[in-house]
């Protein structure tokens, strides 16, 4: 057991004893060290202001990820390598590729947004296969907000800095992986002080064993949903359990089940292996809230909160996935809709965690589908999604049907009167027009500030429409996908 935590700043080794739980990396930078480049502009994770880079060991590769200091909280910096936007120049005053371009480009206009898009490029650089393209720039950058609208001229300097060599972390990186090496002693870190308890388990069982304990313990995955609970809620919570590094719920493997994704996999880590299984999945992933909430957010920890909105679940519960749950030594696996109970409750006993949730591959035939649907193209919240998966056999009938909707209703779940309506029928107008009308049935949505009713009701039967466009026959598919942004429509 370790009762303090360890990691970098810079280059200065960071040895913190008794850290407040919820103490925000924003927070600490700039309130206790100094490092006011940093900026706090929402304070919830949304404008970008506060983008630092997180570099880590992941079995033997280095791994920069950009990330929001201020919902992140400091203990989960722990064994990392952390660089602000002070970091970025050399001793003798050499600027950065990345500040070079800003600066001969003109792509900072005021002091506020420039740290975080400066540490968002940074971050984009050293993302393995990383393009100079607008679209991928765009991706990068949605989740850093300009308030001035510069934003062609940060993408032109984007595009100078990426064609610039190597810098001056990438000439230290077999350092950086040897320091972080020495970081790792596979104990758990157990602090106590006078804002409350942190525990840092180092492995699932310990993470039982802390909750068998403790059962009122919070557990903070990527605390992308808890770190707005704590800067904008100013919830107090006495006991935070870590789990982003556990290493055994950081498993993203084929199965003969399918794809299992572990309790700490980040949006950021599934979403290759998401999109290859179902394109869609992956085009949700994309969307879903922008690149450092990704780098940061967990698949599971989206479910585990069993909001009505996550996109996680609607795509997982069509795509037929499986929740695992550990209490203790007990293990049990459920379908994922069986999970959500009703609005704010689960199925999940004091004391259970999520320990994974497994995909299954699409049987043959299977037509997937999953639309979200938001005001924004980035970085917003759904007001619906719809997830479809239709298995076609040979003559076109419909063999199975699994339909799920988020934003419908107080909690993710399936449009069974719609999927009645379909199985063993042809996909045809006809059975189209019955899909459409049976939805009605299925869902009593609210009004709320992202949709009305009307909205929403009519947009879920107008999405087995477009669903029913997309699987035309070649040739007579119209263009239902956002020009440049959607992906490819040919995949039937
Ligand atoms: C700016 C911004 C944009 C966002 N955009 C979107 C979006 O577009 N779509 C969307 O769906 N969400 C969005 N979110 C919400 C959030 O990113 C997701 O819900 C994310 O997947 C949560 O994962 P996490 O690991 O950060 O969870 P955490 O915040 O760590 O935890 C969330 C909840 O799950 C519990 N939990 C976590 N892991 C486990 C576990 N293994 N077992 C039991 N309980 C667990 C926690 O106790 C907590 O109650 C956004 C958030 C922000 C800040
Ligand atoms: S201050 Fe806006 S994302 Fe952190
Ligand atoms: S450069 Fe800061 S608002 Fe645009």
């Amino acid at each position: 057991m370790r009762d303090h935590i360890r990691f970098y700043l810079g280059d200065t080794l960071c040895e913190l004893a008794a850290v407040p739980p919820t103490l925000t990396v924003l927070d600490w930078l700039r309130e206790r060290q100094g490092r006011t480049g940093t900026k706090e502009g929402c304070n919830e994770g949304d404008c970008g202001a506060c983008t630092v880079l997180v570099a880590r060991l992941e079995g033997a590769s280095l791994v920069w990820r950009a990330v929001n200091a201020c919902i992140q909280f400091v203990a989960m910096l722990d064994g990392a390598q952390l660089f602000t936007v002070e970091d970025l120049r050399a001793p003798d005053g050499t600027l950065h590729p990345v500040q070079q371009a800003m600066v001969d480009l003109h792509g900072s206009q005021c002091g506020f947004c420039t740290p975080g898009f400066v540490m968002s490029m940074v971050a984009f650089r050293k993302t393995p296969g990383a393009v100079a393209e607008d679209g991928a720039i765009d991706d990068a950058l949605a989740g850093n907000l300009c308030r001035c609208t510069g934003y062609a001229p940060i993408v032109r300097a984007m595009k100078q800095a990426m064609a610039a060599g190597p810098d001056r972390f990438d000439e230290r990186a077999a350092a950086i992986a040897d320091r972080l090496a020495a970081l790792r002693d596979g104990r758990t870190v157990r602090m106590d002080g006078p804002e409350g308890r942190l525990t840092i388990p180092v492995d699932s069982d310990a993470l039982a064993a802390t909750l068998a304990e403790d059962p009122e313990a919070r557990i903070v995955a990527g605390a992308t949903d808890v770190g707005l609970w704590v800067t904008k809620g100013l919830r107090v919570l006495p006991h935070v359990v870590f789990i982003g590094r556990v290493a055994d719920l950081r498993g993203l493997e084929r199965t003969a089940e399918g794809l299992r994704i572990g309790a700490a996999v980040t949006y950021a880590e599934a979403r290759a292996a998401l999109a290859d299984m179902l394109p869609d999945a992956g085009e949700v992933v994309r969307r879903l809230g922008s690149t450092q909430v990704r780098n940061a957010g967990t698949v599971c920890g989206n479910i585990a909160n069993g909001s009505p909105i996550g996109d996680g679940p609607p795509v997982l519960i069509a795509a037929g996935a499986m929740l695992h749950l550990r209490r203790g030594d007990a293990r049990r696996t459920m379908r994922l809709e069986a999970y959500f109970l009703a609005y704010g409750r689960q199925d999940r006993q004091a004391g259970e965690f999520v320990e994974a949730v497994t995909v299954p591959a699409p049987p043959d035939g299977t037509l997937f589908r999953a639309y979200k649907i938001s005001k924004r193209f980035d970085q917003d919240i759904s007001a619906l999604l719809g997830a479809f998966a239709l298995t076609l056999d040979a003559a076109g009938r419909i063999h199975d049907a699994r339909i799920a909707f988020g934003g419908m209703a107080a909690i993710p779940c399936r449009a069974r009167a719609t999927e009645e309506a379909l199985r063993g029928h042809v996909w045809n107008e006809a059975t189209l027009q019955a899909a459409r009308a049976a939805i009605a049935t299925d869902f009593a949505p609210i009004s709320d500030m992202r949709a009305s009713d009307w909205y929403r009701r009519t947009v879920a039967a107008n999405l087995l429409t477009r669903l029913f466009a997309e699987t035309a026959p070649a040739g007579a598919r119209p263009e239902t996908r956002l020009a440049g942004r959607g992906r490819e429509a040919a995949h039937v």
